[in-house]
């Protein structure tokens, strides 16, 4: 086989809790992840000539080993010891800068990919040490579903699925910088954190509207101003549209509402801000 097709799904975040910060500079965390089939399309391709090429459907993102993608195809490659040549070329649909791990998700399919394609069977311990290497939320984008995400991000513990549901996420125009973010955490005392001990519970007995509560992100409180308020008015606008809850996901900036079904969270009145409707995924491998 030289050839194979992946799809790269999304993640949101349901709860983001960041305990502390690590002599190693990163954070230690404690996230509920959720895969949504919003997905990216990611096609590998073997040559005989050596060398990892890149490419994306967006002139505006990193090509070859700029792209997460390439850096995954690079550390697969050193990993295995194996020279062949790898293309890469990504569909984007997953929106980036959005706290949604589209990066990540690419870079987990290409690792996926190519233990396919080269045949090298890696255990699911080998695979996610070497997402691991590439970023903190690479191992769950390789593992899907629902989990309890500790550690940088990288210590997973699979949780019981979603209960259907729809999910409408609206991504803002700004970004914001994560590691600015950590750091306005950093410098300060968290107030408010998520109750995940809770809402694992309710997870655990499929109590949605519960669920819709207490999602929470400890990010939320330190955005700057405008872009809190630009949050905080997405939010109220899904609530007063029929969501059970409403959060931004990740270091933002896309925000999403979670509804007792697709149909209702298509009837949400539109923003002026690209949005999407998702439904939850259950493990992907
Ligand atoms: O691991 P990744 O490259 O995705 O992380 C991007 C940045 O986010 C890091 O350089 C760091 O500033 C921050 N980060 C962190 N703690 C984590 C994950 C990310 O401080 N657990």
């Amino acid at each position: 086989m030289r050839r194979v097709r992946e799809r790269a799904y999304a993640k949101l975040n349901l709860t983001l809790d960041v305990l502390r910060k690590r002599p190693d500079g990163y954070h230690d965390m404690e996230m509920v992840m959720q895969t949504v089939d919003l997905y990216d399309t990611v096609d590998i391709t073997l040559n005989d000539v050596p060398g990892i090429e890149v490419g994306i459907s967006r002139d505006d993102l990193p090509k070859n080993l700029h792209n997460l993608a390439g850096k995954a195809a690079a550390e697969f490659l050193n990993f295995v010891n194996e020279s062949v040549g790898v293309s890469v070329y990504i569909t984007k649909n997953i929106p980036d800068k959005a706290g949604m791990a589209g990066g990540s998700a690419d870079a987990a399919a290409v690792i996926r990919g190519l233990d396919k394609l080269l045949e090298t069977r890696l255990s699911d311990k080998e695979l996610l040490e070497l997402c691991a290497k590439v970023g903190s939320d690479v191992p769950f984008c390789l593992r899907g579903g629902t989990a309890l995400a500790r550690g940088r991000g990288e210590v997973l513990t699979d949780l019981p699925a979603l209960p259907r549901c729809g999910i409408v996420i609206v991504k803002p125009d700004f970004s914001v910088s994560t590691p600015a973010l950590f750091g306005a955490l950093d410098g300060q005392e968290i107030e408010n954190r998520p109750d995940t001990a809770g809402f694992l519970d309710l997870l655990k007995a499929g109590d949605l509207p519960g669920m819709g509560k207490k999602l929470y992100n400890v990010f939320e409180p330190v955005l700057p101003p405008p872009e809190r308020e630009t949050v905080d008015a997405i939010k109220a606008h899904l609530l007063r549209n029929g969501a059970l809850g409403a959060c931004m996901t990740g270091t933002g900036s896309a925000v999403f509402g979670l509804f007792p079904s697709l149909e209702a969270a298509k009837r949400v009145k539109p923003l002026p801000y690209a949005t999407f409707f998702a439904s939850p995924v259950e493990k992907t491998v």
